[in-house]
């Protein structure tokens, strides 16, 4: 996949941060003289106070924790609430690196987060959409088809060589707790660990066509697979570049296009290279589907048992569900993380 060559980052970045904690303290300690205001077509967000280390944190490479999200000016707000819960809940919040995967190159969503965060570590990567945009086929929601929603599949290309774990969050979370209790997972010689949930019923992620075909439904016969969500992850991205899943994702996302194997988006390919074959994390780490269902995104409750991250996966969001004066009681969790700038009349419709 010579292609690739052109996206990964050159080793400069690498050089200059030699002394860092974080590859992208080298640019975010940059300070430029002007100062760009977001555009128009972006929310504004109130600056979120300055978040410092503990005693007892280390300062070195070993001690940095990497999280990746996508960066989208439909789910800024999201974004920032969850980077917002993620270094209030840290006892070593200088130390998270911040890795943003968007579509498209505009520096308004640079100024934004600089704005908002002025103290966190944050680069932002180019994720071109044209890798994936014969590959995606229609889901049952619209939202699920961006081909920014396939980024994750790509973190082991977009992110630089010397990343070798990462966590994955999706937008529409709120941790928390210490995320640092979620990196330091052991994967146990896994490609990625996330919470599974093994009574969910797999046979539903997949259609008839695919289960009556044993050419592929045979891809899991010598696994347990169980659903796990894709909105949060912890990879092992060297591992992941070394048995080149990126591949055996794509390859799934291609039989798709062809036979229509599931209706979800991004997700039943990620169960078709890993469900059964991943380290499971405790349930406490993804309180999923707060969002609803993926049609009406009715209010849901949450699950018994102590939460460490809150998820509102399904249609409805709690920013869109507040704004409509109409939220779901879990709503009220989110609503402290938001740093969204309301006094922006002039952008109303
Ligand atoms: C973001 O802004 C910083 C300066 O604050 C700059 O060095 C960096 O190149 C910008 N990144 C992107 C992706 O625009
Ligand atoms: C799971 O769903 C399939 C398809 O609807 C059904 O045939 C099967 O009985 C279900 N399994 C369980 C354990 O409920």
């Amino acid at each position: 996949m010579a292609f690739w060559s052109f996206i990964s980052h050159p080793k400069l970045l690498g050089l200059l941060s030699l002394l860092l904690v974080c590859p992208a303290t080298s640019t975010t300690g940059i300070r430029l003289g002007v100062v760009r205001w977001p555009s128009p077509e972006l929310p504004s967000f109130r600056e979120a106070p300055a978040f410092r280390n503990g005693d007892e944190c280390g300062s070195t490479e070993a001690d940095r924790i990497n999280v990746a999200m996508t960066l989208d000016a439909n789910y800024l707000r999201g974004t920032m609430a969850a980077v917002l819960s993620m270094l209030q809940h840290s006892t070593c919040p200088e130390n998270l690196c911040f890795y943003f995967l968007s579509a498209h190159d505009l520096p308004e969503l640079n100024s934004s987060i600089k704005s908002t965060f002025p103290y966190i570590n944050f680069k932002i990567y180019q994720f071109n959409p044209n890798w994936v945009r014969g590959k995606i086929s229609k889901s049952i929601r619209k939202a699920l088809d961006q081909p920014l929603n396939y980024a994750r599949i790509y973190l082991a290309h977009i992110l630089p060589s010397d990343v070798g774990r990462v966590i994955y969050f999706d937008s529409d979370i709120i941790v928390v707790d210490d995320v640092a209790k979620l990196w330091g997972v052991d994967l146990e010689g896994k490609v990625v660990a996330a919470p599974e949930y093994c009574h969910a019923n797999f046979t539903l992620y997949f259609t008839k066509k695919f289960w009556s075909d044993p050419k592929l439904s045979n891809t899991f016969k010598s696994r347990s697979p169980c659903y796990f969500n894709t909105g949060v992850m912890v990879m092992d991205v060297d591992k992941w570049r070394r048995e080149g899943y990126t591949n055996k994702v794509e390859t799934w996302m291609l039989v798709q296009k062809i036979k229509r194997i599931y209706h979800l988006g991004s997700l039943p390919p990620f169960l078709l290279a890993l469900a059964g074959n991943i380290k499971p994390v405790d349930h406490r780490w993804n309180q999923h589907g707060l969002g609803g269902d993926n049609f009406e995104g009715k209010c849901r409750s949450l699950h018994p048992g102590p939460i460490s991250l809150l998820h509102w996966s399904g249609k409805g969001k709690p920013w869109l569900r507040l704004d409509s004066r109409k939220p779901c009681i879990v709503d009220h969790l989110w609503a402290p993380y938001d740093l969204y700038r309301s006094t922006s009349h002039f952008f109303e419709e």
